[in-house]
């Protein structure tokens, strides 16, 4: 299943060769190094599961991730609190605090229905700016926390908008231009859930319960100080290739494990990492585990899909169904992010994925332990369908090249430019279709596409590397996850990916969106555009 270590090695050879000779000493000196340091960081043998010793936090009534039904209005408020994210060792977060109820939230999971008109105060109190971003919801731009919105620390911005998502696993981060990867590794994020009718019988045909037998995983790598603090301080080559942490968090918890029942358990996965993309897989023993895809980043597919094993990118969300009947009742279960090749193969660097201790971008790395505690007697099954999705189409719609490469400045980019708050580079109509056209350059990284303000369709993907378009489901070179809804897209080196994209809004006058990379680094580094919906 997962490359040997010789394979590896002979990709990324390959691929530094490719990018130059000084690259690929560079690449090689570097992994030299790493080996007489006593760092393994392709073969990493699997995680002791034994080592698995902290309950993976989940959300509750209140406190960190607690479940906040959205009606009234709310006030949330952006602050750096005390938090131990690794046992007994309080560290500085930035997060979100709500209070509500006589209760106190911190990243809450907001939930709605469908339809529903919100209106939340944002309250800076951090001491540099910031602005909330839905991200995933088709809201006009005054709600979208586009950075020119930022407001300082201090000041407040209200929002009033209608959630006119279908259900889904939303999410809700900063966006202030420059500062949106340090104050998300900082701790800002949290779910934005939506609800409707087919969510609803889903969860009552698998008798699924929100925090126990629908849990949401947020996956999130960091690099903690000694003492337990948080550190963002990007490096040249990091601000070049993305911020990759040496520990893998899931909800904040280091190392988790989650006592679970011999039944269909779902994870709502959302990768929250600024630049670590993840090859997801189940594990128990030797044997990788099937799984079912039920839903992408704008909610419920057609049908559940028999996987297993999905990429999921930054900011990307995978909604699966992990049937534990099928699995030995006697043994943990693992989630695991199998060794990939990150394929960072830039221009002059070609590496740039280091970690510090192992835990390089495409290790094999084990994310939680899942045991089975309980039996259960479960007479479930998945629905034959879930939600419709209607069949994505190009429509004749005209094509619009978008291009990802860097420049000899070693800056990445988007059509040739980079970020300019006052230019609006990329200008559609209302209503218009277009198909756009993603091409990535080969000697450049995995980009994980995002496109604010509307949820589009994959058409299809051509020139996809190896460990890619061995998943494909079709001529379309379609992955399981392009099956669905989407608003962020990942985008390999050398690979064309096309987007049905549909402008229709009901917004008055211009809208000004943004389409960027979700890798943080690279989207604050300016690998971001303006885009202009004209009325
Ligand atoms: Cu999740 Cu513009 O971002
Ligand atoms: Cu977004
Ligand atoms: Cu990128």
């Amino acid at each position: 299943m997962k490359p040997s270590r010789r394979t590896f090695l002979t990709a990324a050879a390959a691929a530094a060769g490719a990018a130059g000779l000084a690259g690929g000493l560079w690449w090689w000196r570097r992994s030299q190094r790493d080996e007489h340091a006593g760092h393994d960081m392709h073969a990493a043998p699997p995680a002791e599961a034994s080592a698995f010793a902290n309950r993976l936090r989940v959300p509750g009534p209140d406190g960190l991730f607690g479940v906040l039904d959205m009606s009234a209005t709310l006030t949330i408020v952006a602050k750096a609190i005390q938090h131990p994210i690794l046992p007994g060792k309080p560290a500085r977060v930035l997060a979100y605090e709500v209070e509500h109820d006589g209760r106190t939230f911190i990243n809450p999971v907001l939930r709605v229905r469908s339809g529903a008109a919100l209106r939340v105060k944002f309250w800076n109190a951090l001491e540099e700016a910031s602005i909330i971003h839905w991200h995933g919801l088709h809201v006009d731009s005054n709600n979208d926390g586009h950075p020119h919105y930022a407001v300082r620390g201090g000041a407040t911005y209200d929002y009033q908008f209608t959630v006119a998502n279908r259900a889904g696993t939303y999410w809700y981060h900063p966006h202030p231009h420059g500062l949106t990867g340090k104050q998300v590794y900082l701790g800002m994020a949290g779910l934005f859930i939506v609800e409707d009718e087919d969510e609803i019988a889903l969860r009552d045909k698998l008798d699924l319960k929100f925090g126990v037998t629908d849990v949401p995983l947020v996956l999130q790598d960091r690099r903690f100080t000694a003492a337990g603090e948080l550190a963002y301080k990007p490096s040249q080559d990091e601000i070049e290739a993305g911020v990759i942490g040496d520990t893998v968090l899931v909800n904040l918890t280091d190392k988790p494990y989650l006592d679970t029942a011999h039944r269909i358990v779902r994870f709502r996965i959302l990768n929250g990492s600024n630049a670590r993309n993840y090859r997801l897989a189940f594990t128990q023993g030797d044997k990788l585990l099937p799984y079912y895809l039920i839903g992408t980043d704008g909610g419920l597919l057609e049908r559940a899909v028999k996987v297993t094993e999905a990429f999921i990118s930054a900011a990307e969300r995978l909604d699966v169904l992990l049937d534990l009947r099928e699995a030995d009742r006697m043994r943990p279960v693992m989630l695991k992010s199998l060794a990939f090749d990150p394929m960072h193969n830039e221009a002059a660097g070609g590496h740039g994925a280091h970690a510090g201790n192992g835990a390089m971008d495409g290790a094999e790395l084990a994310l939680l332990q899942i045991n089975i505690k309980e039996r259960v007697s479960y007479g479930k099954a998945i629905p034959e369908r879930l939600s419709p999705v209607p069949a994505a189409s190009a429509d004749g719609a005209a094509e619009r090249p978008i291009k990802l490469d860097i420049d000899d400045k070693r800056r990445w980019r988007i059509n040739g430019l980079t970020y300019d708050m006052t230019a609006t580079p990329i200008t559609v109509k209302r209503g218009s279709k277009e198909v756009w056209v993603l091409q990535n350059a080969t000697r450049s990284m995995p980009h994980p596409v995002h496109i604010h303000g509307f949820q589009f369709r994959v058409l299809d993907r051509r020139d996809s590397p190896q460990q890619v378009s061995h998943l494909a489901l079709n001529a379309q070179g379609l992955l399981a996850s392009d099956l669905g809804w989407k608003d962020t897209v990942l985008v390999w080196p050398g690979e064309t990916v096309r987007l049905a994209l549909d402008f229709t809004h009901s917004f008055l006058g211009d809208q000004v969106y943004m389409v960027h990379c979700h890798n943080l680094e690279h989207e604050d580094g300016g690998m971001m555009l303006n885009l202009k919906v004209e009325s």
